[in-house]
């Protein structure tokens, strides 16, 4: 474009990104692996993220997440993830509310702003179903999930993506109204069978693959001998492991050691107090790049911390943006015309 024309970006709203890809699990999974192999490659940038702690109510706060991606066409953008841990239940709206703003990371100039909070759900869900692909046993069938909320809902879609033969569901939320109706939406979404439970132990005991997403300020309380020999544990929220149970793993693997082990989560805690090495955690992106491997036995429990990325975000958002731009989805919405200052 030169400096007379009109310059416009894209608006999508949740409806336009649905319908561009966002709930997709084969398209969001490839776009949030090509993320992992470019962040492997050194050609991603991610600074810590700036967070607003506002606290009045459980989680409350606001994040900018901001990032870039290099590879043949680079993006460059910001989640904004705002939460309030009332939300469910007081007003009926997820916890966390999200945009993605995109720019070109040449120019400068502004490529859209898009709802994120699908995108969030989703592209967190898709580092858990990467990290399956390399460290669940194929043939998982038992899935435990603790925490009937947003957050779980997408994890349970990518799961069942990379891992067709999980069939046996068992959900525990110590809201258990909640939790009925999470098992029936999903249940009926999914043809599965989702079994609410009484206790987080009746779930998670001899489940191949367990995923929790519950709250961050969680008090530890999954225990060492529940965990099944082979299990693959995804930690979406970051403290529901005891640290004997932590500590007790085959394999600890991250999304990001630096930023976990520095992060407020069990992992960075033992990190800081010198319990763990850092380097006894490995990076999703350099096991997906085949630089570490994978599971080594059938025997190892291998703890998957879930820790956030921007990049993910600007990953997904910007794979649903070029759908949205083929289709002419969305609102292409005038920002400015000739720049008033040069
Ligand atoms: N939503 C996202 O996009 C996203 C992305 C990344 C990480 N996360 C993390 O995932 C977690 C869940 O997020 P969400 O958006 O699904 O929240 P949510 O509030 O929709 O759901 C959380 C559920 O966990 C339940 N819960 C709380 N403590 C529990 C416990 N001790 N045992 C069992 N259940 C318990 C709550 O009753 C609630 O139903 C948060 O820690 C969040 O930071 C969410």
């Amino acid at each position: 474009m030169t400096g007379a024309d009109t310059l416009r970006m894209r608006v999508l709203a949740q409806e336009d990104v649905i319908r561009c890809g966002a709930t997709d699990p084969a398209a969001v999974l490839a776009a949030v692996r090509e993320a992992f192999l470019l962040k492997a490659a050194g050609a991603a940038i991610e600074p810590a993220p700036a967070t607003v702690g506002l606290d009045a109510a459980p989680g409350q706060r606001m994040v900018a997440h901001a990032g870039w991606l290099g590879g043949p066409t680079p993006v460059g953008g910001v989640k904004w993830i705002c939460a309030n841990g009332d939300n469910p239940r007081l007003r009926g709206i997820p916890r966390a509310n999200a945009l993605v703003i995109l720019s070109d990371p040449e120019t400068g100039l502004p490529r859209a702003v898009v709802e994120g909070t699908v995108i969030s759900a989703m592209r967190t869900a898709g580092a858990t179903a990467l990290a399956a692909t390399v460290l669940a046993r194929p043939r998982s069938t038992r899935l435990a999930v603790i925490g009937a909320g947003v957050a779980n809902r997408s994890q349970l879609a990518l799961l069942r993506h990379v891992l067709p033969k999980l069939r046996e569901v068992r959900l525990y939320d110590i809201d258990a109204a909640r939790a009925r109706q999470w098992a029936a939406d999903e249940g009926a979404r999914h043809q599965v069978e989702i079994t609410p439970v009484t206790s987080a132990y009746q779930a998670v005991r001899d489940a191949d693959v367990v995923v929790c997403a519950t709250a961050d300020s969680v008090t530890g309380y999954v225990e060492p001998d529940w965990l099944a020999p082979g299990v693959f544990v995804a930690g979406v929220s970051h403290n529901d492991l005891t640290d004997a149970a932590v500590l007790a793993a085959d394999r600890l693997v991250t999304t990001d050691a630096e930023g976990t082990s520095t992060a407020v989560t069990r992992i960075g805690r033992l990190c800081g107090d010198g319990r763990l090495e850092r380097s006894a955690v490995d990076d999703l992106g350099a096991v997906v790049s085949g630089a570490v491997s994978g599971r080594r036995e059938p025997d190892d429990r291998i703890v998957f911390d879930a820790w956030g990325l921007g990049i993910l975000d600007l990953a997904v958002a910007d794979m649903v943006l070029r759908h949205a731009e083929d289709r002419d989805a969305g609102q292409a919405v005038p920002v400015r015309g000739a720049p008033h200052w040069r």
